[in-house]
């Protein structure tokens, strides 16, 4: 069985819907440490209650960048987890540990990325009126939110939208779509190889249109 490290900053209800979906044996892994680099992440509650091993690697503790990416680094390393999954994990990776990790690191993101890297996705949809919002999985490069994209899921935009309405929506499409890809990524089925993303045996969830998942 795989064995999976989640990091975490916040809430982690990402977190949740990957702890249960492990538990109903929806996911053909195990998850064997959360990490967040905030001591008072709900997500860390979370992880407790499932029994599951936790560690905080707090920012506040550290004299310097340097120090916590060398923390991070050096726990991601003794892990020795098949896959690190970024869940709400406000923190940008190091350049080293995105390279020692590469095709092993992804992450969710809440825009359609290449649009809205970064910050303030829905408040950037939402001033620039946009019809369609959405959320992408990937893997993660050193560069911010811009490495291969493994799946998307779309949600459309009324006119009057506000930001709450859309964080929810966009937090259900989460739910339903990372635990899908972390399986499929646990069963071998989605791979990464030279640098691009593959599909074994037409494995894309069915559901997807051009790596797209509609909700
Ligand atoms: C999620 O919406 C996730 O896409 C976003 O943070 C939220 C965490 O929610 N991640 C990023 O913005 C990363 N750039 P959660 O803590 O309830 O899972």
């Amino acid at each position: 069985m795989k064995k999976i490290i989640i990091l975490i900053s916040g809430n982690g209800s990402n977190l949740q819907a990957i702890i249960d979906s492990c538990k109903s044996g929806n996911i053909d892994g195990e998850i064997v440490s959360v990490i967040s680099n905030k001591e008072n992440a709900y997500g860390i509650q979370r992880a407790m209650k499932a029994g599951i091993t936790t560690k905080i690697i707090s920012d506040d503790s550290f004299n310097s960048r340097e120090e916590f990416d060398k923390t991070l680094f050096s726990s991601l390393m003794e892990i020795e987890a098949d896959l690190i999954v970024l869940a709400g994990f406000m923190k940008i990776l190091s350049k080293k540990t995105a390279d020692h990790f590469y095709g092993k690191i992804i992450n969710i993101h809440p825009s359609l990325l290449p649009k809205y890297p970064g910050l303030n996705t829905h408040s950037k949809v939402v001033k620039n009126q946009d019809i369609i919002h959405g959320v992408t999985i990937h893997y993660v490069s050193s560069q911010l939110d811009a490495g291969p994209i493994i799946a998307q899921g779309r949600i459309d935009v009324n006119a009057h939208a506000d930001i709450e309405e859309l964080i929810n929506r966009i937090h259900q499409v989460e739910h339903i779509i990372y635990p899908k890809i972390i399986n499929l990524i646990c069963k071998n089925d989605i791979y990464m190889e030279n640098g691009n993303v593959n599909f074994k045996n037409n494995s894309h969830p069915r559901g997807y249109i051009c790596n797209s998942y509609e909700i």
